[in-house]
């Protein structure tokens, strides 16, 4: 049975068809108009204020981009705490006391936080311990290379000084000139807005390489400029007379293992270890070198897509510039590309992090006791000639402990490599201590030596002969005197920058 149209109903549909069309056409007119208004305003941009090449004040740039700035001033928030990170002050030495007998001769035994947000760079470099308490030409612990990653203040000194000088000299000599915390003279060019490399270390590190930076594609510059900071890197005193200059360790290559080649063939150490005697590598945070060997890196995921999301308000798009952890607002950062839920996106990132903490903390016992039992051996009289082997174990099994725990992303940017380095110095730890072992036989001592008391911070920077109570006050004696002058220093010569309005 065969159905026929009637001839008058086809007129009828024909009628509807070519309404529909004009409809759709209309429709298409408006929604194309829409996203031309949208992207207009997008790209609407009316200056207020001239930016000079090297203006290091936040609040200047601020007046010509309030949306970046607004957010930009929301790294001041303390108020996100996941289950290992997030923006409040965590003290890390408190929540795991083995650190303190792991950097054991080294001013990280005093004072580690985890990181908090950018605006907070300057306050915290001058609180922490770790720079002590410079007065009257004494108690200097660091160089002015320690400033670098902390301020657009650094490219206008480095303009100003030329970069080796920037790079010469004591820490405190230039703090009244960094003032300024991380911002936006950081990474973008003033006359363009394009992300801009402003510290040379990046620049340099690529060319040895025989790369050249400038060739970066956009997608590669929203990671290149967060690895200006986020790096493992040393100071060389080498290259320059009277200069602790500001070196990437990655001419061979930017693994755990080639970055250690590197150190081993240029024979540095950071420090010698207090009980241990092993020269010792202390990574700093080698965020993007480990987040390019995870999934999101090797698929060309930057930093920026899960850190600085896109924001829509009033119909306007914008990058927030609130860098914090993207467990913040899950929506705007990993549900941009995964459709899991909110929940399932964390337990994700809390799965891989609980994992890996497991790990650290077997392998942070076992170098708690390699230092000790190398101590006991010292102590027993042993020679230089049966420690050496047991102090190059203990010098890469901690180095390759700090390199995956250092830079606090690490556990969720790229989890198996992170694992792969932990098992490999758990190896490596345990071979030291069979060494040590027989060593210790040797000297007649066939005990366990026992495990210190280092329940708590107090108690493991005593157990490391710490004199905390006299560095606190020499601290707060600094943020007393010496701070207040380096601020009322840098207003007189901030005041006579002129700021030139449209
Ligand atoms: C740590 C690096 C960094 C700092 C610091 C920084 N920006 Fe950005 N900014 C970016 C990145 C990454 C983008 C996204 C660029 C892209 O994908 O084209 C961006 C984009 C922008 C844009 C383009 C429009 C938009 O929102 O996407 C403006 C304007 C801007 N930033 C202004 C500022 C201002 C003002 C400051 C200081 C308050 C600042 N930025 C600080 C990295 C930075
Ligand atoms: C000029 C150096 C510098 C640059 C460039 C830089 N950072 Fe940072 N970053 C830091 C320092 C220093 C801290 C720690 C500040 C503190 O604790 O006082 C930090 C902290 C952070 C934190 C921790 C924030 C928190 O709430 O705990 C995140 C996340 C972060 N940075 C991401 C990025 C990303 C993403 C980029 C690139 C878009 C970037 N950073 C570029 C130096 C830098
Ligand atoms: C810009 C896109 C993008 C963003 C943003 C993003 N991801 Fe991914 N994610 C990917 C891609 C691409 C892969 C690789 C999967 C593939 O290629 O099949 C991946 C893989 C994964 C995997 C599986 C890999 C593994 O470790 O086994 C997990 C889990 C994951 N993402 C979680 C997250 C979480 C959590 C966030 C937010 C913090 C996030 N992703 C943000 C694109 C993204
Ligand atoms: C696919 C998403 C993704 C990418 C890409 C990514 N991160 Fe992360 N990052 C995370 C997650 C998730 C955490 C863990 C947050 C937490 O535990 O609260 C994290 C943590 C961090 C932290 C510690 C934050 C804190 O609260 O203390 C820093 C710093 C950081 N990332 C920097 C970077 C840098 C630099 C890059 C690029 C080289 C990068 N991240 C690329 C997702 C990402």
């Amino acid at each position: 049975m065969t159905e026929q149209k009637p001839i008058k109903s086809n007129k009828l549909y024909w009628g509807i068809f070519i309404v529909a069309i004009v409809g759709f056409f209309l429709l298409g007119l408006l929604a194309s108009s829409i996203t031309q208004r949208k992207a207009e305003k997008e790209f609407v941009y009316k200056p207020v204020v001239q930016l000079s090449d090297n203006e290091p004040r936040n609040e200047v740039w601020g007046e010509n981009f309030p949306k970046e700035f607004e957010t930009y001033k929301k790294t001041l928030d303390t108020n996100l705490r996941t289950k290992f990170n997030g923006n409040v002050l965590r003290d890390a030495l408190e929540e795991d006391p083995r650190m303190v007998v792991l950097w054991a001769g080294y001013a990280f035994s005093r004072d580690y936080n985890q990181p908090r947000g950018h605006a907070y760079a300057i306050k915290d470099m001058r609180r922490t311990l770790r720079t002590a308490a410079p007065m009257n030409g004494e108690g200097e612990l660091q160089p002015t290379t320690c400033w670098t990653c902390k301020s657009p203040d650094v490219p206008r000194l480095m303009a100003e000084k030329g970069v080796e000088n920037f790079y010469k000299g004591k820490w405190s000599s230039i703090g009244h000139e960094i003032v300024n915390p991380i911002g936006c003279g950081d990474c973008h060019d003033p006359k363009t807005m394009n992300l801009k490399i402003t510290r040379p270390v990046l620049i340099e590190a690529f060319e040895r390489q025989g790369k050249d930076i400038t060739q970066s594609t956009h997608q590669e510059m929203r990671s290149l400029v967060c690895a200006q900071c986020h790096v493992e890197y040393y100071f060389d005193k080498k290259k320059i007379e009277g200069a602790a200059y500001l070196t990437l360790p990655w001419d061979k290559g930017m693994t755990v293992e080639k970055m250690e080649e590197y150190y081993d063939e240029h024979e540095f150490s950071d420090y010698t270890h207090k009980l241990s005697r092993a020269p010792i590598l202390k990574a700093q945070h080698p965020g993007y070198e480990v987040h390019m060997l995870g999934i999101h890196g090797q698929r060309g995921v930057a930093c920026a897509d899960c850190h600085m999301p896109y924001i829509s308000e009033g119909g306007q798009k914008f990058t927030s510039h609130q860098q914090v952890s993207p467990l913040e607002y899950i929506d705007k950062t990993c549900q941009v590309c995964h459709r899991e839920s909110e929940e399932t996106l964390r337990n994700n990132v809390y799965d891989r992090q609980d994992k890996i903490f497991e790990n650290k903390i077997k392998l942070e016992d076992i170098l708690v006791r390699l230092h000790t039992e190398a101590k006991k051996a010292w102590d027993l009289g042993a020679t230089e000639a049966e420690m050496k082997e047991i102090l190059q174990g203990i010098r890469k099994a901690q180095w390759r402990w700090d390199f995956a725990v250092a830079s606090h992303g690490a556990a969720f940017h790229a989890p198996i490599e992170v694992l792969r380095i932990m098992a490999n110095a758990i190896e490596i730890g345990n071979e030291a201590r069979v060494k040590l072992a027989r060593v210790l036989a040797k000297y007649g001592f066939n005990q366990e030596v026992p495990y210190p008391d280092i329940s708590t911070k107090a108690k493991a920077q005593a157990f490391i002969g710490l004199d905390m109570p006299k560095l606190n006050a020499d601290k707060l004696k600094f943020l007393d005197t010496v701070v207040p002058q380096w601020i009322q220093q840098a207003k007189a010569r901030e005041s006579k920058w002129k700021i030139v309005r449209y």
